[in-house]
């Protein structure tokens, strides 16, 4: 067991795990670099999901018989897996939500809405996804809050010390990527979480890229809320987790109302269900969160201490290769500093050009402002071009894409 522990993974034996690499692309071999996107999914995953299609569907949590039983205990269990996955007290602070962007929404139109006032501040950073912008805009409009923001450094930090002036006594929640989408920056969560608990704010750490990426201990953290997607952990699309503090979950209001979420209702009332369902309206992607729950497996089986190792690795190579492609500048923190996100430009070539000279390579990036126009902004740049990594990469990939980017510049310049 301790020596399996300490073998590197190998990105060709798991290619062998997706399907998906078993096609071509434009006639080549198909170099997926779109993961901070979405994922690619294991056989596992898909498999997982067709079973209980053909052999446990029912509702959930709604019938008094065997087969709805049965998809209830699964659905139950997915719960249990990503508890365990995260280091949650209990699976009892996990919420299925549809994604990130809805576990942020739900904190803000619930938690926010009931606790927000004229004068208290939300604080955010100038390298958030939209999805941890937009949310506190609505809601500081509704409430009177003020939104501010962490200014970041040239090389793709948090500014330490102004975030030390902008915490106060006056701060309710600090809302804040654990890594950015597009400069790859790692952030310093449990040190973050500290600084906002000292002026007695809570901290909402937005985990989409880094839950997939690197180890995650929410309890190590002593983060009060954490939101994730699933599609981007080789799971399905259509299911996302919001973890909180059961104290928090049970003080909130509900976000959404129907079946399931209730105790009681009477024509003129209604009581809430226990924590978690009390937030799950409606019948839930309960077939989702099976298939979540073996992407978790998935992941879990591998380790996600090697996950990290693998991609490290293949973020020094990457960074260093695509240097070597004249007026290519990646924007961020060096290789040590970051999670497998490159963004970048090329002269002034725009980058969906890239993108759709690459793509006749069988190459997939992404290319434009990556839902997050602030950070763009900081950089006075309209676009970028970005290659993200996963565990199912290659080094020959990061040579193919660096030799179709030396192509791309030949020709733009030429
Ligand atoms: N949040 C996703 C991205 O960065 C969609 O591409």
């Amino acid at each position: 067991m301790k020596l399996a522990e300490s073998v590197s993974l190998d990105p060709y034996r798991l290619r062998e795990d997706f399907p998906i690499f078993s096609q071509k692309m434009h006639g080549k071999p198909l170099v997926y670099l779109d993961n901070t996107a979405s994922a690619q999914k294991p056989r596992t995953v898909i498999e997982a999901m067709d079973t209980m299609y053909r052999e446990v569907y029912a509702n959930v949590h709604r019938g008094i018989y065997e087969l709805s039983e049965r998809a209830t205990q699964m659905y139950e269990d997915a719960r249990r897996k990503v508890a365990h996955f995260i280091h949650a007290r209990s699976r009892r602070e996990i919420v299925f939500v549809r994604n990130t962007t809805e576990a942020i929404n739900l904190v803000a139109y619930t938690w926010g809405l009931a606790n927000l006032r004229p004068g208290d501040e939300v604080l955010i950073t100038e390298m958030e996804h939209h999805s941890n912008i937009v949310p506190w805009q609505l809601i500081c409009q509704r409430t009177g809050a003020t939104l501010r923001w962490v200014p970041i450094t040239e090389d793709g930090h948090l500014n330490m010390e102004a975030l030390d002036s902008l915490l106060g006594e006056h701060t309710r929640i600090f809302a804040f990527t654990a890594m950015s989408n597009v400069l790859g920056t790692i952030n310093p969560v449990a040190e973050l979480v500290r600084r906002a608990h000292a002026v007695g704010a809570l901290a909402l750490v937005d985990g989409a890229q880094s839950v997939p990426h690197l180890p995650t201990d929410v309890q190590a953290w002593d983060a009060d809320f954490v939101a994730f997607s699933s599609h981007k952990m080789l799971g399905p699309t259509g299911i996302g987790v919001l973890y909180a503090k059961r104290h928090l979950l049970e003080g909130m209001p509900p976000f959404m109302g129907g079946g399931e979420m209730i105790r009681e209702v009477t024509m003129t009332h209604a009581t809430w269900n226990e924590v978690p369902y009390k937030f799950e309206a409606g019948t839930p992607a309960f077939v989702e969160a099976v298939g979540l729950g073996a992407a978790v497996d998935y992941l879990s089986g591998l380790g996600m201490d090697r996950v990290h190792e693998l991609e490290q690795a293949l973020v020094d190579y990457a960074y260093e290769r695509l240097h070597t492609v004249e007026g290519l500048r990646i924007i961020g923190p060096g290789p040590k500093e970051r999670g497998g996100v490159l963004s970048f430009t090329l002269d002034d070539v725009h980058p969906h050009d890239v993108a759709a000279i690459l793509d006749q390579e069988g190459i997939a990036v992404r290319a434009g402002h990556h839902c997050a126009q602030p950070i763009h902004d900081r950089y006075d740049l309209v676009a970028t071009t970005r290659a993200s990594f996963y565990i199912y990469n290659t080094r020959e990939d990061v040579d193919r894409l660096t030799a179709a980017l030396h192509r791309v510049a030949h020709l733009f310049r030429g």
